[in-house]
C-alpha cells in the first residue's frame, strides 16, 4: 500500500493516527535540528516534520537530501502543529516522520511549481506535465471534468444517447481546411480527420437514434487565436422530429443547468436576437450584452453637411462611452491610434465630448453645430459626461471596427465582468455568405443547413437575402455553440449543392452517401454543437481555451512538448506512397 491517506485530508480528528502518505516534495526548510517538508499531491499539501529529538538520525540524514519534486513515501504519526496554518485544510496538523522512502529523485524543475510561477508560456508548454502539478492548471482540468460530467448526466437524463463516430473519414465541410491522413493500403488516397461529426450525426438520425450526443474531438486546420485550437472538443448533438424551437429549448435547458450546477447562477429565459439586429446594434454576430454601448447609426444626421468623409461613407456609426468625457486629449489620440492599428483597420475616428453642462465639443466642430451633436447624443444614447466615438466607411468594414472598439473600451471600463453571464440566441443567420476571394457564395453554416420555409425560391434571384434555420448560442461575447435545422430531402440538398457550385458529379462523389440515405426515410432533424473548450473557459470567467486543455498546441499549431508535427522517415513515407518535393528530409 503506497498510502493510507492523501495529502489533503488529514486534520485534527486524525491526531495520534499512524499514516502513510506519498507525494511530491513542494519545498523543504532545514533549520538544522528540525526539517519541515511540504508534501504535495492532487488533493493538497501536508506538512512533514523531521525532528532531531524524535526522528531516527538516519532518516534525518536522508531528509536532508530531499530536493524539490522528489517523489517520496513517508510513514509517521499525525501530531498537532505548534504554529497552525488556517489557510489550508491540513493546517492544524503535521506528520512526525518515522520512515522515509525516496520513490524517485527529480531534476530541479525549470520553473517553480507554485500558483504564481516564474516560468514563461513556452517553457511551461514544453514541460506541461510539470505545469499540470500547479494548482491553476490542475484546477482548470478538474473544472473541465466537472462541466463535461454535468453535460453527460444532463443529456443522458434527457434521453440522449452518446454514440462514437469515426475519426478517419472523408472531408466534412465546416469552412476550415482538413487535416488529412494518408492511407497505406490505398495508394494515393487520404482520409480526412473530421472538422465535426456533422454528416454522421445526420446519418444517426436516419438510423433512428432520435437523440444523439457526443463529446468529441474535431480537427480544423485554420489560423489559431485565443479561442481556437487545431484540435478541440465539441459537445455535438442532434435530434429528430424537431423544429428550431425544440432545439433552442433543449439546449437552453442544458446551458441553464450548467450555469446553475457549475456557477450557482439562475438565468432567465435567454433573449433571442435576429442576426441582422446583432450586426446593426453590435456590429457583430456574437454580441456581449452584459453592457450597453449599442451602436447608433448616424447617416441621417451627419450626411449632407460639408464633411466629405461622412458624406461619402456607406455607414456612419457611433457608440457612447459612459463617463468617457474625462479622457484627456492624449488619451483620445491613443484611442484613435488604437482603431488605426492594422488589426482593427479604421482610417480614423471622430469624437464628440458630451459636457456636463449639456454642451458638446467635437473633433468636427467646423462642420456641425450643437443641435447636430444633440442628435448624435440622442441616437447613441449618450448622456452628459460621455464621449461619442464615430467611425465611418463601408458597412462590412466599419461594423467590426466599431465592435472591436466597443469591446476594448468595455474591457478597460471593467464592464466585462467575468462572473456575470449573459447568454443569448442569435437566430435567422443568412444561408449564404459572399466570399470576395473566390467571388462566389459559400454556405455560412454548412451546406446541410435548411433555408427558412418559403425562401428557397429566393436563392435564384437574391441569394444573399435568404435566411437559414440556423442559430448560434452566444455567451459573454463568445460563440459557444451553433447549429441548424437540416435539409432532409434529396431534392433540396441537390439544389443546395448546385447553388454552392458543386457539379452533380462532385456532389455525388463527396456526399453521395448522405443523399442516398435521404432516400431511405430521413426524418426531419436538426441539432447544434457547443465548443466545450470555449464553454469551459467562459464558465470559469476566462477566454483563453489553451488553459483548459491538458496538452494544447501553441500558436503555430505545434505541440512543443512532444515536438510535433515532425518529419517521418523515408521508409514510412515510401509505405504511404508519398514523395516530398523540394524538402531535404
Ligand atoms: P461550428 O463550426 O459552429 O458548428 O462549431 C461549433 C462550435 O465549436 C466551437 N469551435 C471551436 N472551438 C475551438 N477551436 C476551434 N478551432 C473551433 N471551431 C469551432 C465553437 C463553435 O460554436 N457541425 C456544426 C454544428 C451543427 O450544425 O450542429 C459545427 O461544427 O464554439
Amino acid at each position: 500500500m503506497y498510502r493510507s491517506h492523501n495529502c489533503g485530508e488529514l486534520n485534527a480528528s486524525h491526531i495520534n493516527t499512524e499514516v502513510t502518505l506519498a507525494g511530491w516534495v513542494q519545498k523543504s526548510r532545514d533549520k538544522g535540528f528540525m526539517i519541515w517538508v511540504d508534501l504535495r499531491d492532487r488533493y493538497g499539501i501536508t506538512q512533514l516534520i523531521f525532528d532531531e529529538e524524535r526522528t531516527p538520525k538516519a532518516i534525518i540524514q536522508e531528509a536532508k537530501l530531499l530536493g524539490r519534486e522528489f517523489v517520496i513515501q513517508v510513514k509517521g504519526n499525525v501530531i498537532e502543529r505548534s504554529s497552525k496554518n488556517p489557510n489550508i485544510p491540513t493546517g492544524e496538523i503535521e506528520i512526525l516522520v518515522s520512515e522515509l522512502t525516496i520513490l524517485n529523485k527529480a531534476l530541479l524543475p525549470p520553473f517553480t511549481i507554485e500558483d504564481k510561477t516564474d516560468g514563461g508560456e513556452e517553457l511551461r508548454m514544453k514541460y506541461r506535465y510539470l505545469d499540470i502539478r500547479r494548482n491553476p492548471v490542475k484546477n482548470s482540468l478538474i473544472f473541465r471534468h466537472n462541466v463535461a460530467q454535468a453535460v453527460r448526466n444532463y443529456l443522458s437524463k434527457e434521453g440522449f444517447i452518446e454514440v462514437e463516430t469515426p475519426y478517419l473519414i472523408k472531408s466534412t465541410p465546416e469552412g476550415a481546411r482538413d487535416f488529412v491522413v494518408p492511407s497505406r493500403m490505398n495508394a494515393g488516397q487520404f482520409y480526412a480527420l473530421p472538422q465535426s461529426p456533422q454528416t454522421f450525426k445526420q446519418l444517426l438520425m436516419v438510423g433512428g437514434m432520435d437523440k444523439y450526443f457526443q463529446i468529441v474531438k474535431c480537427f480544423r486546420d485554420e489560423d489559431l487565436r485565443a479561442d481556437r485550437q487545431p484540435e478541440f472538443t465539441q459537445i455535438d448533438c442532434e435530434m429528430a422530429f424537431v423544429e428550431q424551437e425544440d432545439i433552442l429549448n433543449a439546449f437552453e435547458g442544458l446551458t441553464r443547468h450548467l450555469l446553475k450546477e457549475i456557477n450557482g447562477i439562475e438565468v432567465e429565459k435567454f433573449p433571442r436576437m435576429l442576426y441582422d439586429d446583432a450586426m446593426r446594434l453590435y456590429g457583430n454576430d456574437k454580441p456581449d450584452i452584459r453592457f450597453g454601448m449599442e451602436f447608433g447609426e448616424l447617416n441621417s444626421v451627419t450626411q449632407h453637411k460639408d464633411f466629405g468623409v461622412f458624406n461619402s461613407a456607406e455607414l456612419v456609426v457611433g457608440i457612447a462611452v459612459p463617463g468617457g468625457n474625462v479622457y484627456t486629449r492624449k488619451e483620445i489620440d491613443q484611442l484613435i491610434d488604437w482603431v488605426k492599428r492594422p488589426q482593427v483597420g479604421a482610417l480614423g475616428m471622430v469624437y464628440c465630448r458630451c459636457n456636463e453642462d449639456g454642451t458638446y465639443k467635437s473633433s468636427v466642430d467646423k462642420f456641425y453645430d450643437q443641435d447636430d451633436f444633440a442628435k448624435w447624443a440622442e441616437i447613441t444614447g449618450a448622456k452628459p459626461g460621455d464621449l461619442i466615438c464615430v467611425l465611418s466607411g463601408e458597412t462590412y468594414k466599419v461594423r467590426p471596427q466599431l465592435s472591436a472598439l466597443r469591446m476594448e473600451l468595455a474591457t478597460r471600463l471593467g464592464l466585462r465582468k467575468p462572473n456575470e453571464f449573459a447568454p443569448l440566441w442569435v437566430i435567422d443567420f443568412p444561408l449564404l455568405e459572399w466570399d470576395e476571394d473566390t467571388k462566389r457564395y459559400h454556405a455560412m453554416h454548412h451546406p446541410f443547413t435548411s433555408p427558412k420555409p418559403g425562401q428557397l425560391e429566393l436563392l435564384a434571384t437574391n441569394p444573399g437575402d435568404v435566411k437559414a434555420n440556423a442559430y448560434d448560442l452566444v455567451l459573454n461575447g463568445n460563440e459557444i455553440g451553433g447549429g441548424s435545422i437540416r435539409i432532409h430531402d434529396k431534392k433540396t440538398q441537390s439544389l443546395m449543392f448546385d447553388y454552392l457550385g458543386f457539379t452533380e458529379e462532385e456532389a455525388k462523389a463527396q456526399f453521395g452517401f448522405l443523399m442516398d440515405a435521404f432516400q431511405y426515410g430521413a426524418p426531419p432533424h436538426g441539432g447544434l454543437a457547443f465548443g466545450l473548450d470555449r464553454l469551459v473557459a467562459i464558465l470559469a470567467g476566462q477566454e483563453i481555451i489553451r488553459d483548459f486543455i491538458a496538452f494544447p498546441k501553441n500558436n503555430s499549431g505545434r505541440d512543443i512538448m512532444i515536438d510535433a508535427p515532425a518529419f517521418i522517415d523515408q521508409n514510412q513515407l515510401k509505405e504511404l506512397h508519398i514523395k516530398l518535393e523540394g524538402l531535404d528530409k
